[in-house]
């Protein structure tokens, strides 16, 4: 009796690793939950790993990335995993280093090559966990109409550049009221942008849940909409947002609806995990079907494409039902970021016109990381590409200056100007530019921008930049005219500055 029972044991023993794992096999599927109690949310990351004759393969999924691995080296006491992923026409690569500590997986990996490094820990999930959904082909393509929205560019505020992950109902409407209150809504800012991390799961019929952030959307639209301003909300055409937060993958109609339903006036649609199944040319099919599918609920939604310039989307933003579309990656509140952002808008000029504009990112004014005079150059030079003019500070405490630069109304007038011509540049030597927009009614917006550290001062002839003779000038900052009679015009522009004029 005895014996049989140590024999069974014996059998068991040896059985077990054949339907479970080795010890110190890393084959199978490992998740590392990120929890978050405030939000209700769970977001996950999986390494999906076979390791066989010395080798490990598999898969990593993280936020809006799927990666394969390339390459390996060592095992359970320690391995490093080199995995890459294509991603439109470049490559990703990201390395982690790895070791099995009794049941868990301690991994670490640097975001950035100069980051710290972050320290992750998976257990083990079931089979099948955080598979990649299989692959929807991208609709045939045909032209969206055009739902006559954005005749100007948009303006209003967007979570994403102050609070990021942090936005919640609270502060959406803290900022309503603010808009509502200091003088933003009478210059025209009218839209309330929540940016990413609002999403929870689906429920059972596959309807988009908030999280507990935001325990009732439509009630916060609805508190908006007193205020006499518009609310706007975000998503992806991947399975996930670039926070790793649920996409409309799939659900492209269904979300339209639950948008229409909760009483969103304008969305977001950022490429993000759309590119797990997607290459860069099928982005134009990919983001017309949200096109039609904020047609077809018959609200008018204004929509904004974000995937950061990709395939030349200017030439193809407007055919897809496009309002805007994002022109570059991220802004930072930065100097050298606004500026390499602004700068390089030259050439898009001619691809923005009423009802579909050029987006080079949400303002920086008022986050702290430059000074008034270069926020005012942000603002200029924002105005003069027609650029949509979205907010990206604490409305509820920001100072004075920073009020006083983002209802500049003369400026604003500028932005809105409805003849709706993108400016462009004149005139370059070293760090100081000339650009200039024709306005309606014959006049001009003109920007002697000077980018050095030091002031300068710039002379120039009337004729060279293509101003006419007959002039009225009015300089938009100082709000006085400025004598512009004489055929050459001498201004003094302070480091990082901006002279902006209005001819007419
Ligand atoms: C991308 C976008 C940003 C912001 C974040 C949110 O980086 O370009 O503007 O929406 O995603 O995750």
């Amino acid at each position: 009796m005895k014996n049989l029972l140590f024999t069974l044991l014996l059998i068991g023993v040896c059985l077990a690793p054949a339907q479970q794992n080795q010890p110190g096999d890393l084959t199978g599927n490992w998740a590392v939950r990120n929890i978050n109690d405030k939000e209700g949310t769970v977001r996950s990351t999986y390494f999906n790993l076979k390791q066989e004759a010395g080798k490990i393969s598999g898969t990593i999924r993280t936020t809006q990335f799927f990666y394969t691995i390339k390459e390996s080296t060592g095992g359970a006491e320690g391995f490093t995993l080199i995995a890459a992923m294509q991603d439109g026409h470049s490559e990703r690569r990201v390395q982690y280093e790895g070791k099995l500590v009794g049941e868990e997986l301690r991994i670490t990996f640097r975001r950035r090559p100069d980051a710290p490094l972050t320290e992750l820990v998976a257990k083990r999930a079931p089979a099948g966990e955080g598979a990649l959904p299989a692959r929807i082909e991208p609709p045939a393509r045909h032209a969206v109409a055009y739902n006559g929205l954005a005749k100007t560019p948009p303006m209003g505020w967007n979570s994403w550049n102050k609070f990021a992950g942090r936005v919640d109902d609270a502060t959406v409407r803290g900022i309503a009221d603010a808009m509502a209150s200091n003088g933003m809504r009478e210059a025209g800012y009218v839209y309330i942008n929540i940016d990413d991390t609002w999403e929870g799961a689906r429920n059972a019929a596959g309807e988009i849940q908030t999280n507990k952030k935001f325990p009732d959307m439509k009630a916060l639209a609805d508190y908006v909409h007193k205020k006499g301003l518009k609310l706007g909300i975000y998503s992806s055409p991947g399975p996930n947002t670039c926070a790793g937060y649920e996409g409309s993958y799939g659900h492209e109609e269904q979300d339209a609806m639950t948008y229409a339903k909760w009483g969103i006036d304008y969305l977001k649609y950022d490429w993000c995990g759309a590119r797990t199944l997607y290459t860069d040319e099928e982005m134009p099919a990919i983001y017309q079907k949200m096109g039609d599918a904020l047609l077809k609920t018959g609200r008018p939604i204004v929509y904004s494409l974000c995937q950061y310039g990709r395939l030349d989307v200017w030439k193809w933003g407007a055919e897809v039902g496009g309002n805007l579309w994002r022109t570059t990656g991220d802004i930072r509140d930065a100097w050298d970021s606004m500026t390499r952002i602004g700068f390089s808008q030259h050439e898009l000029a001619p691809f923005a016109k009423p009802g579909h504009w050029n987006d080079p990112d949400m303002l920086e004014i008022g986050n702290g990381g430059m000074t008034g005079t270069e926020y005012k150059t942000h603002m200029s030079l924002w105005a003069m590409l027609a650029a949509p003019l979205l907010a990206g500070n604490d409305l509820r405490q920001m100072t004075p200056e920073t009020l006083a630069i983002l209802t500049n109304r003369e400026v604003i007038a500028v932005d809105q100007d409805k003849l709706g011509k993108q400016g462009s540049r004149v005139w370059k030597s070293g760090e100081q530019e000339i650009w200039t927009r024709q306005l309606s009614g014959g006049a001009m917006a003109v920007a002697f921008f000077n980018l050095a550290k030091d002031e300068a001062k710039i002379s120039v002839k009337w004729a060279d930049i293509g101003v006419s003779a007959k002039r009225k000038a009015r300089d938009l900052w100082l709000h006085q005219s400025v004598d512009a009679k004489a055929p050459e015009y001498s201004v003094t522009i302070p480091a990082h500055g901006v002279v902006m004029l209005r001819v007419s």
